[in-house]
């Protein structure tokens, strides 16, 4: 069994488009106690199975794509059961999704006794999504180019309050509503990785920014509807992370978070207040 943490990004910009069509990005990333659980089990064929309503369990699953890639990759015909039990809210902007296509690598490249070094497995990561090869890392991390160019960082440990609004978005909608205007200098990340930055919860507070975040908030008001009710509460700083629209409130401790959690029981959306982790994103339980 494997733990696939969730991550936040404490800044996320957009530079400028790309020929490729995708976006070049700059983000500070950092993995969050908040984790699926991914059960790998050996089989003749791969096939998968989620405990979670609404998580499709065929090719659209980013989980069974990871297992058929690698399978490709290192040209073995072994199968794999895999079983997804998902507390990471679905396309919500906190990397559910990659997580456990991460978690579903590490855990093949065990099962199938690969002994693939993480670069390895981090070129299969690449072809998947671009969050893929972060959660191979976790702690906190650069990303840059497409967002699959991860230089690890050092931070101090946050308390953090995650707000999920229980409606979903997609990444490339998201990216599609970027114009130029919004577009930054990576300014903001110099900052925050610069390390002045990341040193205390009120100078992350302060350097929080996302690209994306004015276009979500023009689509979808209720975003800025919870970082108000975030920032009333007293959080530091509110942020939309990723595409979103989960927002995250920065705390002073972690018991702070769970104050400011308790202070959030508004009907319609889902909170949790959770710890950043230092560590790895995947870890193998037993
Ligand atoms: O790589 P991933 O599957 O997570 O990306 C989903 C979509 O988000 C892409 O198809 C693209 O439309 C958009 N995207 C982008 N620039 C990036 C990453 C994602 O435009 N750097």
């Amino acid at each position: 069994m494997l733990k696939a943490a969730a991550k936040v990004n404490l800044v996320l910009e957009v530079l400028g488009k790309r020929e490729d069509g995708y976006h070049e990005l700059v983000t500070v990333m950092q993995a969050v106690d908040l984790s699926d659980k991914v059960t790998i089990e050996d089989a003749d064929i791969l096939e998968l199975q989620s405990r979670t309503a609404g998580v499709p369990a065929d090719g659209r699953n980013l989980a069974l794509r990871a297992a058929a890639a690698l399978r490709e990759a290192a040209g073995t015909t072994r199968g794999a059961r895999i079983t997804l039990d998902k507390r990471i809210p679905v396309a919500a902007g906190l990397g559910g999704g990659s997580a456990d296509a991460a978690a579903v690598l590490v855990g093949l490249n065990r099962l199938w006794r690969l002994r693939w070094p993480v670069a390895r497995l981090e070129e299969v990561a690449t072809g998947l999504g671009m969050d893929v090869p972060f959660f191979l890392h976790g702690g906190r991390a650069l990303a840059t180019g497409r967002g699959e160019r991860i230089e690890r960082l050092r931070g101090s440990a946050l308390g953090l309050v995650l707000v999920n609004p229980r409606f979903a978005v997609s990444t490339a909608e998201m990216y599609g509503r970027v114009t130029p205007e919004m577009y930054t200098d990576g300014r903001h990340a110099k900052t925050l990785a610069g390390g002045w930055g990341g040193r205390t919860p009120a100078r992350v507070a302060a350097t929080l920014y996302n690209g994306l975040q004015e276009a979500a908030v023009a689509a979808y008001p209720p975003i800025n509807r919870i970082r108000a009710a975030l920032l009333a509460a007293g959080a530091l700083g509110a942020l939309m992370s990723g595409s979103g629209p989960t927002v995250f409130g920065v705390a002073r401790s972690f018991e702070h978070a769970r104050q400011i959690r308790r202070r959030l029981t508004r009907g319609g959306w889902d909170c949790w207040a959770v710890r950043t982790l230092n560590g790895p994103a995947i870890r193998t339980l037993g």
